[in-house]
């Protein structure tokens, strides 16, 4: 990702030509108009803002899509497939704990999201490329667990015959999870519902999740002799994802408008986030907070300065085996002194 200053007419038509090829929208989009979000409601917004509980969810599957009443589009495919309208609501889970756990010890805690969803701040950027990787990442999981209808395991490559593994067993489907979700969030579709700044954000959180694709093999044969590995794609922990995406929200940069962004080619790797409106000032909501140590502290508490104090916590310890053969363990309670910093 690079960002031209300097705007002239050659790089501003290649950019335009660039960024019409992955957006396939015509030049007019992109002009400086205003950088409010369309008024329509994005999926993101609603998973950030709506409150599940409020609904009352018989265990139909009817019932399980209600929180997306207010969206078009979404409402309409929820209960079509078998097993979407349980991921959508997991996607919901998987993305506000991730991001409520990421963001702990951050002056933005992932609270308040409401405000950041009126214009595209870092926040905007963050919790765009969130969402779409934590629902990339479940499909491609669901497909491999046989809990989405009419997807399955990833089919994979032919094996090097001369090699001591093979492909083989049952892989996270991510091809067919990155078109399931260009489908769902609307990511090729023209026009500004999002915006284009925020369909490259949600494009860096499907690219987060291709590149957390590893390798994991199984071997076979008598005894552990490993005469013959089967080894199938899997995708790392979200937990990985979701931090890696924390990185690139420290990472954002600030763009003027929609033209300024230029499309990096493909081997360009750690493409950064983009936002358009600066954030507001986070330091007077860090009072009272909880932080992690000294150096966390120094940030978190902007400078003010924080408390430091000792608070026994109490843990499990001493287990052992009460009875081996009930595979039986037996733990006491102990209590443990732990610093608990607060700022000022
Ligand atoms: C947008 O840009 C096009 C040319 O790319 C121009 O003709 C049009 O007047 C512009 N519209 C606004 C609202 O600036
Ligand atoms: C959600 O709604 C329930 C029931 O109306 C309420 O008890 C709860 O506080 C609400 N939660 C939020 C985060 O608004
Ligand atoms: C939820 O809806 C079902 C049927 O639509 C109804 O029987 C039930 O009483 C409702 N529950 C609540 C808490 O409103
Ligand atoms: C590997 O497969 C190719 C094509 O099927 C075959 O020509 C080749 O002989 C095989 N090599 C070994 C070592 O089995
Ligand atoms: C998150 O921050 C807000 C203020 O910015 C604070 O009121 C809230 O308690 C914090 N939440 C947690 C879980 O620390
Ligand atoms: C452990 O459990 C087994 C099976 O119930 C019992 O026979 C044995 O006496 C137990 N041993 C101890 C040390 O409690």
């Amino acid at each position: 990702m690079k960002i031209s200053s300097t705007v002239n007419v050659t790089s501003l038509v290649v950019i335009l030509f660039l960024y019409s090829l992955l957006n396939s929208n015509t030049g007019a989009e992109l002009n400086k108009t205003t950088t409010k979000v369309s008024r329509r409601k994005s999926f993101v917004a609603v998973v950030f803002t709506s409150n599940f509980t409020t609904y009352n969810t018989t265990r139909s599957r009817k019932g399980l899509c209600r929180w997306l009443k207010h969206l078009k589009h979404q409402a309409r495919l929820c209960a079509k497939r078998k097993g979407l309208a349980e991921l959508l609501l997991e996607t919901k889970k998987l993305t506000i704990n991730s991001c409520k756990q990421q963001f702990q010890f951050e002056q933005w805690n992932c609270s308040n999201t409401k405000k950041f969803f009126k214009k595209v701040y870092r926040e905007t950027a963050f919790m765009y490329s969130l969402t779409t990787s934590a629902f990339m990442y479940l499909v491609a999981r669901a497909c491999a667990e046989g809990k989405l209808s009419n997807c399955k395991c990833a089919s994979h490559g032919k094996s090097d015959n001369s090699s001591k593994w093979q492909w083989g067993g049952c892989g996270d489907n991510t091809k067919f999870a990155k078109t399931f979700t260009n489908k769902i969030f609307q990511l090729k579709r023209k026009g500004d519902t999002p915006r284009n700044i925020l369909k490259y954000d949600s494009e860096i959180g499907m690219q987060v999740v291709m590149e957390s694709e590893e390798k994991k093999c199984k071997c076979h044969g008598l005894s552990g002799s490993c005469t013959m590995k089967i080894c199938w794609k899997r995708l790392r922990p979200f937990e990985l994802i979701a931090q890696e995406l924390k990185n690139r929200y420290h990472g954002a940069i600030q763009v003027d408008s929609d033209n300024n962004i230029h499309i990096p080619q493909k081997e360009d790797d750690n493409q950064k986030l983009v936002y358009l409106e600066k954030s507001p000032n986070f330091c007077p909501l860090t009072v009272g907070r909880r932080c992690k140590n000294t150096d966390n502290c120094a940030t978190l508490c902007c400078g003010r300065g924080f408390s430091t104090s000792l608070e026994k916590v109490k843990e499990t310890c001493n287990c052992r085996w009460s009875n081996e053969s009930l595979y039986q363990i037996s733990c006491q309670q102990c209590e443990k002194e732990e610093t608990v910093y607060v700022c000022q």
